[in-house]
């Protein structure tokens, strides 16, 4: 199913085809993500966006190599990756690089900030002065004072502090493509701001391609130029972030989106039955969010809606589309900002 691959004019640098990632075997067998294809250029950033089981994080670690897919490929500047990160060489280990939910935890308690940070570095051979030098620099990307919080440790910071930290380390090897899950769920809202602007800055500034995981619809509308939406393991939609969300085609978006309060504004319809979703215990048939689907008919359960591109930039997997998307989705160039 390459078709739901995004084309790109220029090589991405990262490209996930057709990833299946299952855990357990036998009747304990969990699907955990289901044919799932992305493609991500330099200087942008992805989100990932589902609920919680929907098989992000699982995406990301196929990514890094932590988890080995039962089918796909992870694909870095179009040069198939091994399965495991062990069998990765060294270079290609440090071009992709992951900031984690629980920033704290992530680095190493005994070790200073600068310890932390200069610990890759020290690992690819760099002298002390430059790790010195680049240290500070990557202090600065981050918008940290050496002097200041150079000689804590990550228990003497705060959380926001902390996870720029993990930042800075990730950044340390010039990685090409940085995968921040969940990075900013576990920061109070005003230190997730500057995080996110961190973040913004480098992806900017450095060029990477980042993938972004979260389930916080109003972060990734700030942060990403592309939104995947995903369901049980399967792609629902993907396309602009700023396109998809003011206008879903999928049925489930709009349930997300639905979901979001907004000040001032009742919640409004669900969008969506109150059926439990489907357990990921069963393989899955049709499309996985049928059973909680308004508009979802005997086809959604006999065959899996395929990708289909309903705008230049834009894919739906769903057999009965949102009207207003799909006729908003038709001139919409790949500009932000789709037709109200
Ligand atoms: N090591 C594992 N062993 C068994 N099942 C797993 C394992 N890791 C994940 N799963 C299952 O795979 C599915 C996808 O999980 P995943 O952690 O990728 O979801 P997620 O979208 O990241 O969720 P969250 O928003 O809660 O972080 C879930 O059903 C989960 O229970
Ligand atoms: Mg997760």
């Amino acid at each position: 199913m390459t078709e739901s691959t995004i084309a790109a004019e220029d090589i991405p640098v990262l490209e996930v085809t057709d990833l299946e990632v299952r855990f357990g075997s036998g009747g304990a067998t969990v699907y955990a993500v289901n044919g799932v294809s992305l493609s991500m250029r330099a200087g942008e950033t992805l989100a990932l966006v589902g609920e919680s089981g929907s098989g992000k994080s699982t995406i990301a670690k196929a990514v890094v190599g932590l988890v080995e897919p039962a089918a796909g490929e992870v694909l870095l500047r179009g040069r198939t990756q091994a399965a495991q990160r062990v069998h990765r060489d060294k270079a290609t280990r440090a071009d992709i690089q992951m900031v984690f939910q629980n920033p704290v935890g992530s680095l190493n308690p005994f070790m200073t900030v600068e310890q932390n940070i200069a610990e890759p570095l020290r690992n690819r051979g760099v002298g002390k002065a430059e790790r010195g030098a680049r240290v500070r620099e990557l202090l600065d990307m981050v918008g940290l004072d050496a002097d200041t919080v150079g000689a804590r440790r990550p228990g003497q910071i705060s959380g926001g502090q902390a996870q720029r930290v993990s930042i800075a380390r990730a950044l340390a090897t010039e990685p090409a493509v940085l995968i921040a899950d969940e990075a900013v769920s576990a920061l109070d809202v005003s230190v997730q701001a500057t995080v996110l602007n961190v973040l913004r800055r480098i992806v900017d500034q450095q060029n990477v391609a980042m993938l972004f995981i979260s389930h916080d619809l109003a972060v990734v509308r700030n942060v990403s130029d592309t939104v995947a939406v995903l369901h049980l393991g399967q792609l629902c939609e993907i396309g602009p972030t700023e396109a998809v969300l003011s206008a879903p085609a999928h049925h489930y978006t709009a349930a997300l989106r639905a979901a979001v309060p907004e000040p001032g504004v009742p919640l409004g319809d669900p969008g969506m039955t109150d059926a439990d979703p489907p357990s990921p215990r069963i393989k899955p048939t049709g499309c996985s969010f049928r059973d909680r689907c308004l508009a979802a008919t005997a086809l959604c359960a006999a065959e899996r809606p395929a990708l289909t591109m309903v705008g230049p930039d834009r894919g739906v997997a769903c057999h009965h589309p949102l009207e207003r998307a799909a006729r908003a989705a038709d001139p919409v160039p790949s500009t932000l900002g789709a037709p109200a």
